[in-house]
């Protein structure tokens, strides 16, 4: 396939057998799109980072290929990295050195002459609204700030694809919302992006594909509006005017309680919420509030990975394939 025309990241097989014989990766096979902003879901320990690591060459793999917009790692690594820029899991800036200063030297080793360095370093931290920041002691940032330095450090070498590892983990709403609006930015400007994320409606604001990998495995690769159509139920969480003891039985509804009190009820798509207020009604239960659980996405995903669990525990491991 022409360079123009393939995907800005193709996997196939990728396997990893850490030294500890952990199998991080029991095959993944992934296409991500030119343009796209791709999601990789999955709970913790389920690989997403050695994905991150092995594709950015910092883990070496047990076998399968990656190719980069075409050009496979095997035949042109450095090619290949240059059109990448990582933000990691775990913040690795040199907190004793300035902002400009990081993000410059990480142009340099691309090869971009100094000065030119330092002009899209400042670029890049005006573009994540560090500017003022740009001579502080990194050290004196904040943990959003920290971040976003990150980001920009991995975009000062105009990289096509870049890929967040849990962008926004541990930030507050307002600076993740900000986060998101930075990285619809990149996208738009052309750049195509995979994070990984915890954060379930992250996913869904940001992301138009998605791919749910638990247990080195992808579980789901799809559309993030397919994927929510596929949700057959709907929780609601109603507040009974009166405390209640036990879950109220409701027939056609599943309810619990919880504890606080509250009730929650699932409602399969298609049954009217007038039928769960005749429910109520017949067992004699008022309700001074109700309201959506939030997170659709985060039930699917839960019964994704315990669907997939279920075909793990029933099918036996394919042999795996070492270079
Ligand atoms: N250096 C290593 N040596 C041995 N095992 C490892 C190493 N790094 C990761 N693992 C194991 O590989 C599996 C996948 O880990 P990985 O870090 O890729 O998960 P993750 O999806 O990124 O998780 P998280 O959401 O917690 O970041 C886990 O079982 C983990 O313990
Ligand atoms: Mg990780």
């Amino acid at each position: 396939m022409s360079i123009s025309t393939s995907p800005a990241l193709r996997l196939r097989g990728l396997h990893k057998t850490y030294a500890n014989g952990v199998q991080a990766l029991k095959g993944i096979d992934l296409e991500v799109n030119r343009g796209e902003f791709f999601g990789l879901l999955g709970p913790n320990g389920a690989g997403k980072s050695t994905i991150i690591g092995i594709v950015t060459s910092l883990i070496n793999r047990s076998g399968g290929s990656i190719e980069v917009f075409g050009i496979n790692t095997d035949e042109d690594l450095e090619g290949a990295k240059r059109l990448i820029g990582v933000v990691p899991q775990e913040i690795n800036i040199n907190q004793f050195e300035q902002p400009l200063r990081i993000v410059a030297q990480q142009a340099g080793y691309y090869g971009i002459p100094w000065r030119e360095a330092r002009e899209r370093a400042g670029e890049c931290l005006r573009w994540m609204g560090l500017w003022d920041k740009r001579t502080a002691m990194s050290r004196t940032l904040s943990g959003g700030m920290k971040r976003r330095l990150m980001i920009a450090r991995a975009l000062v070498h105009g990289p096509r694809l870049l890929i967040l590892d849990e962008p926004t983990a541990g930030v507050d709403i307002e600076i993740r919302r900000a986060t998101w609006s930075l990285l619809e930015e990149i996208n738009d400007a052309g750049t195509t992006i995979i994070l990984t994320t915890h954060y379930l409606e992250e996913a869904e604001a940001l992301c138009k594909k998605i791919a749910i990998i638990d247990n080195g495995r992808i579980v789901k690769d799809t559309d993030t509006r397919s994927l929510l159509r596929q949700l057959v139920t709907e929780t609601f969480v109603l507040d009974p005017m009166q405390p209640l003891e036990r879950a109220p039985t409701l027939p056609g509804f599943a309810t619990r309680l919880r504890e606080d009190g509250s009730i929650e009820v699932d409602i399969e798509k298609g049954v009217g919420l007038n039928e769960l207020f005749h429910a109520l009604d017949d067992a004699h239960i008022q309700i001074s509030s109700m309201r959506n659980k939030a997170n659709r996405l985060e039930e699917l995903f839960l019964r994704l990975v315990d669907e997939s669990k279920g075909r793990a525990a029933s099918a036996p491991e394919p042999n795996e394939v070492t270079p």
